[in-house]
Formats: structure tokens, C-alpha cells, sequence
């Protein structure tokens, strides 16, 4: 693999000292992109997904008007079930929809571990004609959501404030659920690996329901699994594994081999480091909803975050995705301000 020439990321992935940490943003390829929404009003979501012209061309366009220090494949995390043979739609102004959720043991024999150049064989031409774009200027991450936030969405049907089908299957028929969990994480980590050989840079799993769960739920519904596909990746790419709401479980992610956690913003920078002792790297975690406040504020309250993570071991982003509405000059600054950082 050739050199990456803005590597800021992957030193920061390694725990290398860096001048200023670097920066990209969850959800970057969105629609507060106006080039976004003009391929959106085009074509389908999972036309965009499917296409590695498109796919491609919307991953790259955030880093075109903003140069991030990472670019992320324009994906879902969604076209997993798809290949394991569970029909899930993206119907405008509603979101994720699956017509026939899994619901019992009967359901879960069609769900199958497929072949992945069969399946997702589009992922990895995207992932291709993505690094060619990028002309090895920047990294590019691959992802893939968390098991149990797959699951949700494969039993619930749709998405949810609480998640309480998925959660009443968990609880009611956990051997089938326990089943369905396995059989996506070994197409995750299949998807995963085959991913890594097309060259993305490092991986990240996104657990956006880990939240949902208590403490000791999470460890046997969601964070068993993603330890699974860390054990199974680490030796060859760098994981950050993200969990929305998952700062009680910061303790056990540090010691898990992963190369970065993600962190949202209702746990303080300092309650981050102390509950991980310090020694890894940290992502996130400006409230998206702050990118509404003015550019100038957006810069001081970015410096502080900076200040408070530290430079080092430390990646800046959003505490979960970009919200469509945020005004294009807002974002600009969120990532002016980590260029222009100099510690005091
Ligand atoms: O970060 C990036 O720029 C890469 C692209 C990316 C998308 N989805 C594109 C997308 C990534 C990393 C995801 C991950 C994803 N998808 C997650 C985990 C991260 C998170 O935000 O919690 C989840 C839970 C999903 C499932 C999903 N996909 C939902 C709930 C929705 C609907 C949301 C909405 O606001 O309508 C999607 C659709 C989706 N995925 C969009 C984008 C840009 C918006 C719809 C569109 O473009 O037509």
C-alpha cells in the first residue's frame, strides 16, 4: 500500500505525537452538502449506495470543499442485512424500513452469511474507484455497524425511539437472538477484512443503539460481538469502535484492542480519559446540534474541546452524525478551528 501523504489520522490512530489533531466529521457526505443534494434529488438512497460512480464521487465531495484529514465511503450500514437476505428499503422523509422483521426462530432460517464479492462486491468497487480519487492525499475508513445495532433494525422493523421489539426479542428469545447476533458478525467481520484488502485505511463500527441497553445488557447483547470483529481485525487495520450512549462501557472498550474509541458529547473529555485510563485515543465529541451556533462560538468551543481531550491520541469530530440543516459556513469553521489550533 502506498503512503498516505496527509497521515495526521493514522498517527493519531497509533498514539503518535502530532502538531494538531485531526479531523473529520460523522455523516460528512450529507445532505447539508448542497452537491450532496443534487445526486440525492437524482437518484435513489440505495441506487447511490450501489453505484461506485456516485458512492465514490459523494465521498470525496466533503474533503473537496472542506479537506477533512479523513475521508469515510459513502455506504450504509444497512446493505449488511441486504446481503444476509433481509429486504430493507430507505423510504424518504421516514428512513430504514424492513418489510419482514425478524421476529422468531422460523424467521431466522432465510437469514443467511453470504458470500461478500457476491453480495457486496459494489462496496468494494466503490472502495476502488474511491482510493483512485483520492490519489492517496487522504486516508479512507470503512465501516459497518455494530451487531446489535443491525439487529435492531432487522427486528424492530423501522427505527425507534427505544428499540422495545428488538430489546423484548433480545430478552424473550435470546438463544435466536444470540444466533441472528453471531450470524452478523461473521459477515461483518467477512465484509470488514475484504474491505481492508481493497485498501480502506481503518475501520470503524458504529453501535448508535448501544445506548439503549444497561450495562450488563450491552456486554452480552452488543459488546461481545463488536470484540469479536476487533479480535478479528486489529492485526491488520486500526478499529474505532463508536457507541452513542456507551460511556459506562468505556472501562472495558479500552482494554479491547481497539485503536480509538468514540465518544458522544454527554460525557465530559475529562470523564472520557479518566474512565480509559489515559492511554488510548478518543474521537468525537461536539453536540452536532452546536454546529447552530455562530462560527465564532463554534471556534472557541472547538479550542476548548481540543484543550480538554489534549492534542495527542485524540481525533476531532462530532459526538454522532451532521445534521442536514447545518449551515455550510458552520461546518467550515468546525474544521477551521482544528487547522488553525495551536495549544497556548
Ligand atoms: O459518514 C458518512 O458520511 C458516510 C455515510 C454513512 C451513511 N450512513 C449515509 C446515509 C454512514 C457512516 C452511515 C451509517 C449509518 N446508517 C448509521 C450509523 C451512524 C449513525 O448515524 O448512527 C445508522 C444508524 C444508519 C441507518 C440509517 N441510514 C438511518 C437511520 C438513515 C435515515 C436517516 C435520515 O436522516 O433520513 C439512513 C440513511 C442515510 N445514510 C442517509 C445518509 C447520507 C440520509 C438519507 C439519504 O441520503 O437519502
Amino acid at each position: 500500500m502506498k503512503a498516505i501523504k496527509n497521515d495526521l489520522f493514522l498517527k493519531a490512530l497509533r498514539g503518535e505525537t502530532v502538531e494538531r489533531p485531526p479531523v473529520w466529521m460523522m455523516r460528512q457526505a450529507g445532505r447539508y452538502l448542497p452537491e450532496f443534494m443534487e445526486i440525492k434529488e437524482k437518484y435513489d438512497f440505495f441506487t447511490r449506495c450501489q453505484t461506485p460512480e456516485l458512492a465514490s464521487e459523494i465521498t470525496v465531495q466533503p474533503i473537496r470543499r472542506y479537506g477533512m484529514d479523513a475521508a469515510i465511503l459513502f455506504s450504509d450500514i444497512l446493505v449488511i442485512p441486504q446481503a444476509m437476505n433481509i429486504d430493507v428499503e430507505m423510504k424518504p422523509n421516514f428512513g430504514p424500513w424492513v418489510p419482514e422483521p425478524i421476529r422468531s426462530a422460523k424467521d431466522l432460517e432465510r437469514v443467511i452469511v453470504p458470500d461478500i464479492n457476491d453480495t457486496l462486491g459494489y462496496v468494494m468497487d466503490a472502495i476502488d474507484m474511491t482510493k483512485e480519487k483520492l490519489n492517496d492525499e487522504v486516508p479512507l475508513i470503512g465501516f459497518a455497524g455494530s451487531p446489535w445495532t443491525i439487529l435492531c433494525y432487522c427486528v424492530q422493523g423501522q427505527g425507534s425511539k427505544n428499540f422495545d421489539k428488538a430489546k423484548q426479542f433480545c430478552f424473550t428469545q435470546p438463544e435466536a437472538a444470540h444466533e441472528l447476533l453471531q450470524k452478523i458478525t461473521d459477515t461483518t467481520i467477512l465484509y470488514l477484512k475484504e474491505k481492508v484488502k481493497h485498501g480502506v485505511n481503518a475501520v470503524q463500527v458504529f453501535d448508535s443503539w448501544g445506548g439503549m441497553l444497561s450495562p450488563t445488557d450491552y456486554q452480552e447483547f452488543s459488546w461481545k460481538y463488536i470484540q469479536q470483529i476487533i479480535d478479528a481485525l486489529k492485526d491488520e487495520t486500526p478499529v474505532i469502535a463508536f457507541g452513542k450512549g456507551c460511556w459506562f462501557a468505556l472501562d472495558v472498550m479500552a482494554k479491547s484492542g481497539a485503536s480509538a474509541l468514540g465518544v458522544d458529547w454527554t460525557c465530559s473529555p475529562r470523564n472520557a480519559r479518566y474512565l480509559t485510563g489515559g492511554n488510548i485515543t478518543l474521537q468525537g465529541n461536539f453536540d452536532p446540534t452546536r454546529l447552530f451556533s455562530p462560527p465564532s462560538e463554534i471556534k472557541k468551543m472547538v479550542k476548548q474541546m481540543i484543550d480538554e481531550f489534549g492534542k495527542d491520541r485524540y481525533i476531532v469530530n462530532l459526538g454522532h452524525g451532521i445534521l442536514p440543516n447545518i449551515p455550510l459556513e458552520n461546518a467550515g469553521a468546525f474544521i477551521e478551528a482544528v487547522k488553525e489550533y495551536k495549544a497556548d
